[in-house]
């Protein structure tokens, strides 16, 4: 039975928003159980456990839920609840966890304290399932989350399989698995962890994720595109004259520098992030809203994607590493300085790369992508500029007629803008560009949920559309892998060349340049 906590429609705990009137929200979820492997981990306390809980909050997920927490780690289940307690008072977005829905969500966490490499912790597991079907009513519908470090995502996957909890072996229920990014760490890699994958699991049962995807205006790029008439009849080759989608972020790398350090902005935002926003920006209408509809269309973008010129990898891309600086007037260190990162590290902290789609819709429009850590702004957005005029009419001498741009805002505004150009009021005709601008906040009155949240609850519900197929993250694998290897092999001598704070390295702009185009301003 379903019970009702609190009111829903946007803020957790709210009342109805007159704003959304109408409009259906919750979308109930299957009753099972999560396992989150990891439990312990810093995404499972910040972000995994906090969204579980504002699931429950805002009613999506249904009363018969459990949530086990795998990990080595000595906690029991009182410990378990009690650390999860502190995670959700620290970072929920509905603030402190409170009672009686606290004291009711306590009672479906359970812990397993053992190692991943030990079958008899998911012979363990196995029987907290059992035990919680047949106490809470989760009719053997089972969600393995695997948010370990990577290497250990196959080793689990054998156990799962080993201790007879693949989805073979369930006959009462489904059994699905989200995998954390990355996915691999370049092409062979990501085949050999997908080779291990589909021994245990089909694909319709794996939900690779990526977080960007759940962001409420990452998923409007589809309703702007496909819910109105106006844009797409100019959403191609004959209009745009090129689409920038950028990455931007002010952060360094924190206590990640281990894992970073072998990995890199283009492994870390572009392969993924940044592919998957191309890929929605660029895509044919799907024949239907379903997941494989639309992630064929997706696919196909990909694999639409000009092989990069070998020869021309310095030209075509740009790679940048911070240097000290300073960010909101505060300084900063630069990135080899930074804990665990080699002090003579030749890894990226920013990457630009110009790519084209070779089909009807976009053969030669340039797709400039960045994304970098350290930089002046926080900002991720896609900019669609489109062609000039054709024939100029208006503007006094001096003024400039700019193009149009369409704007997506990602974060940390989200929304969009249009900008356009029109007269200045007066007796002569000066033109200046002027913009139009919706926002989703003050539009629609909510803050977005964070985007794990929604992810979540769609692998509960078994909609894939928002996660990434495999299909999708080889041929993202397959288009970044020669510029990796043309990185790796030769240093980049000019390291550290953009201070923290800046835009980004010189050479980004001079890749722009070359194309006769310019970054927008982060
Ligand atoms: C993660 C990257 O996938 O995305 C991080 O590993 C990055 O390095 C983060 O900081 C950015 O996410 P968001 O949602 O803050 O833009």
């Amino acid at each position: 039975m379903t019970q009702t906590i609190a009111g829903s429609n946007g803020v957790p705990g709210g009342d109805v928003n007159p704003l959304r009137a109408g409009v259906a929200s919750s979308r109930i979820t299957d009753p099972c159980n999560i396992v989150f492997f990891g439990a312990s981990g810093d995404l499972c306390k910040r972000m995994l456990m906090p969204a579980m809980y504002n699931l429950r909050l805002e009613d999506i997920m249904p009363a018969n839920f459990g949530i086990v927490g795998l990990s080595r780690c000595p906690w029991d289940d009182a410990a378990f609840q009690a650390e999860m307690r502190k995670s959700i008072d620290e970072f929920s977005r509905s603030g402190a966890a409170k009672d009686p829905l606290w004291s009711d969500f306590a009672k479906h966490l359970s812990f397993v304290d053992g190692s991943f490499e030990d079958v008899a912790a998911f012979k363990d597991l196995r029987r907290q399932l059992e035990d919680n079907d047949a106490k809470l009513g989760t009719g053997g519908n089972r969600l393995f989350y695997l948010s370990t470090p990577p290497s250990l995502f196959g080793k689990i996957i054998d156990m799962l399989d080993e201790a007879g909890l693949g989805p073979n072996a369930n006959k009462t229920g489904w059994t699905r698995i989200i995998i954390e990014k990355p996915f691999g760490t370049d092409l062979d890699s990501a085949r050999a962890l997908q080779a291990e994958v589909s021994k245990v699991f089909d694909e319709r049962s794996v939900y690779r994720i990526d977080h960007y995807l759940g962001k409420e205006p990452v998923q409007d790029i589809m309703a702007l595109r496909f819910a109105n008439v106006i844009f797409e009849p100019l959403w191609n080759r004959r209009y745009v004259q090129s689409v920038q989608i950028t990455a931007a972020e002010t952060v360094g790398v924190e206590e990640r520098g281990g894992y970073y350090d072998h990995a890199g902005a283009l492994r870390d935002m572009i392969q993924n992030h940044v592919m998957n926003l191309l890929a929605l920006v660029a895509m044919e209408p799907p024949v239907s809203p379903t997941a494989d509809n639309i992630r064929d269309e997706k696919f196909k973008v990909l694999s639409a994607l000009r092989p990069m010129d070998r020869t021309r990898i310095f030209q075509d891309t740009a790679r940048g590493q911070y240097d000290a600086g300073s960010i909101s007037g505060k300084p900063v260190p630069g990135y080899r300085q930074e804990p665990n990162v080699d002090p003579l590290s030749n890894t990226e902290t920013y990457a630009a790369v110009k790519l084209y789609i070779d089909n009807w819709r976009w053969a030669d429009v340039p797709f400039f992508l960045r994304s970098g850590k350290r930089l002046q702004r926080k900002n991720s957005e896609i900019a669609i500029t489109f062609k000039s005029i054709p024939h100029r009419l208006f503007g006094e001498a001096g003024d400039s007629i700019d193009n149009n741009v369409l704007v997506m805002k990602i974060q940390p505004e989200e929304g969009v803008s249009l900008s356009f150009s029109a007269k200045v009021p007066g007796p002569k005709m000066h033109i200046r560009a002027v913009s139009m601008d919706f926002n989703y906040g003050t539009g629609f009155g909510v803050v977005s949920a964070p985007a794990y949240e929604r992810l979540i609850g769609d692998a509960m519900r078994g909609d894939a559309t928002l996660f990434t197929r495999w299909d999708a993250v080889q041929q993202a694998w397959v288009q970044v892998m020669p510029i990796l290897e043309q990185w790796e092999a030769a240093t980049d001598e000019s390291f550290p060349n953009y201070p923290a704070g800046t835009q980004g390295p010189a050479s980004s702009d001079r890749m722009l340049a070359s194309e006769g185009a310019e970054w927008r301003k982060i």
